[in-house]
C-alpha cells in the first residue's frame, strides 16, 4: 500500500428535500450567486423553484446562466465568467448533471483569473482560486459534486481536457435521491456506466496492488452500482435505489476509491473523451465502448489476476473472461451502446479518434503510443 492523502473538503447533505438546505448555507457565502443549469430539467422537476426560492428567502441575489450543454463547451463558459463578473456575483451555484457542475467549476475559477480560462484545460495555468461553489445533483454519475475537477470541450479544436484544483471543491452538495426520479433511462445507463468507470480505472492501473482495504471499497461500490441500477431498471420509482446509486456514484470519485494504488491512469477516460469531442456522444455511451475493449486489451498485456478477483467479487464469475463479458451483459441490459458502430462511429475514425486521445495521454503523463490506442479501439469495432 502507497502513501497517499486523503482530502475532501466538500460538505454533503444527503436525503428527500435537502435542495432548500442550499440558500442558507450560500448565505454564508456571499449575496449574489450566479445560478448554473442546463436545458431545462430542473425547471421540470421542481428543483428549481425549491432553489431559487431558498436563495431568495436567504437574501442572495440571482443572476442566471441556463443553456449548459451535456459535454459543456468553452464558448459557453467564456458567456458564463463574463456575466459573473458583469453581475458582481460573489459565488457560484449549480443545479444538474456533471455537465452543469463541470461548467459552473470553470466560471467559478475563470471568474477570478486574468487570463484565458482554457489554460487551466491545457497545462498552462494552475487554478489558484475559485468563487465559492454550492450544487445540487440531480444525475448520479460523475462525482463532480464532491471532487475538484471539470472537463470542458473547446469546440473549435475538438479537444475534451479536464482543469484541477482544490479551490473547485464545491463547499455544499445537496443529493436529493427524488430529483434523480425524472432521469430518462439512458441516463440511468450513462451515470451507471460512468460510476463504475471511476471505480475501475484506479483498481486496473494500480501500480501497488496490495491495498486491500481500497480493493473492498471498490468491489462494494461497484456491487452497489450494479445491484442499484438494476433495480432502478426494475421500478424507476425505487426510492432506496435511487438513494443508493447516487451516494456510490458520489463516492466513486470522490479520492476514496484509489486511496494506496500509487501511481495509476484514467486511460479509459482519456480514450472516451475523444469520442465525446469528436462525436459529442454522451461520456457514459462513449465509456461503455471504450471499456468492454479496453479490459481485453489489458488481459493480453496484464493477465486475469485483477480481472478475476474483480469478477469474483462484482459478479460472482470465476474468470477473467466471464468477468468482460458480465460487465458487458450489464452495459448492454442498462441500454448502452457497446460498440463503436452501435453509437454510429465507423471504423475507420479509429486513427483520428487514437490521434485525438493522444493529446490527452500526454497531458495527462500516460505512458502509451498512439498504436496501443488504435488496437484497443479496433478492439471496440
Ligand atoms: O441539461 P438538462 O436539462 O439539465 O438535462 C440533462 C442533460 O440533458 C439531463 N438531466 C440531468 N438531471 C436530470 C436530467 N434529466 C431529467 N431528470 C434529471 N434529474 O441529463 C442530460 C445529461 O446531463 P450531463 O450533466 O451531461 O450528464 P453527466 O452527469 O453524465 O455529466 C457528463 C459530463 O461530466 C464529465 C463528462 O465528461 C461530461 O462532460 N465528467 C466529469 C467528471 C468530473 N468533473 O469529475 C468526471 C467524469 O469522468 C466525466 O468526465
Ligand atoms: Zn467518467
Amino acid at each position: 500500500m502507497q502513501n497517499f492523502t486523503f482530502a475532501n473538503p466538500t460538505k454533503i447533505i444527503f436525503g428527500k428535500a435537502v435542495v432548500a438546505k442550499l440558500g442558507p448555507a450560500a448565505a454564508e457565502a456571499g449575496k449574489k450567486a450566479l445560478l448554473v443549469y442546463g436545458g431545462g430539467s430542473i425547471k421540470k422537476n421542481g428543483v428549481y423553484d425549491v432553489l431559487t426560492e431558498s436563495l431568495r428567502k436567504n437574501g442572495v441575489g440571482i443572476a442566471e446562466h441556463p443553456g449548459v450543454k451535456p459535454n459543456p463547451v468553452l464558448s459557453h463558459v467564456r458567456a458564463g465568467i463574463a456575466k459573473a463578473r458583469k453581475e458582481g456575483c460573489d459565488l457560484v451555484v449549480a443545479a444538474g448533471g456533471g455537465s452543469v457542475i463541470d461548467e459552473a467549476k470553470a466560471i467559478a475559477a475563470g471568474a477570478l483569473f486574468s487570463g484565458d480560462v482554457w489554460d487551466f484545460f491545457c497545462g498552462k495555468a494552475q487554478v489558484r482560486e475559485a468563487l465559492p461553489l454550492f450544487t445540487a445533483l440531480t444525475l448520479p454519475a460523475t462525482g463532480s459534486e464532491m471532487n475538484c475537477g471539470c472537463v470542458v470541450t473547446n469546440e473549435a479544436t475538438a479537444q475534451k481536457f479536464s482543469a484541477q484544483g482544490p479551490a473547485m471543491y464545491p463547499r455544499v452538495s445537496a443529493l436529493d435521491p427524488e430529483t434523480t426520479l425524472t432521469l430518462p433511462r439512458e441516463q440511468v445507463a450513462n451515470g451507471a456506466v460512468d460510476s463504475l468507470a471511476h471505480i475501475i480505472e484506479g483498481y486496473f492501473t494500480a501500480s501497488d496492488t496490495d491495498a486491500a482495504v481500497t480493493d473492498e471499497i471498490v468491489h462494494a461500490l461497484a456491487r452497489s452500482v450494479v445491484s442499484s441500477t438494476l433495480r432502478i431498471l426494475e421500478d424507476p420509482a425505487d426510492y432506496n435505489a435511487r438513494a443508493s446509486m447516487m451516494w456510490s456514484a458520489t463516492l466513486a470519485l470522490n479520492g476514496l476509491a484509489s486511496c494506496g494504488y500509487g501511481r495509476m491512469n484514467f486511460i479509459n477516460h482519456a480514450v472516451e473523451h475523444s469520442l465525446s469531442a469528436i462525436y459529442d456522444i454522451a461520456h457514459g455511451a462513449g465509456l461503455a465502448i471504450v471499456m468492454p475493449a479496453w479490459f481485453r486489451h489489458h488481459l493480453e498485456t496484464d493477465g486475469p489476476a485483477r480481472l478475476e478477483s474483480f469478477g469474483r467479487a462484482v459478479f460472482g464469475v470465476k474468470t477473467a473472461d466471464r468477468t468482460i463479458k458480465a460487465l458487458e451483459a450489464f452495459f448492454r441490459k442498462a441500454g448502452a451502446p457497446v460498440r463503436l458502430k452501435e453509437a454510429g462511429i465507423p471504423a475507420k475514425d479509429i486513427p483520428e479518434i487514437a490521434e485525438n486521445a493522444m493529446q490527452l495521454i500526454r497531458l495527462w503523463g500516460m505512458k502509451h503510443e498512439q498504436p496501443e490506442i488504435e488496437k484497443i479501439l479496433k478492439k471496440a469495432k
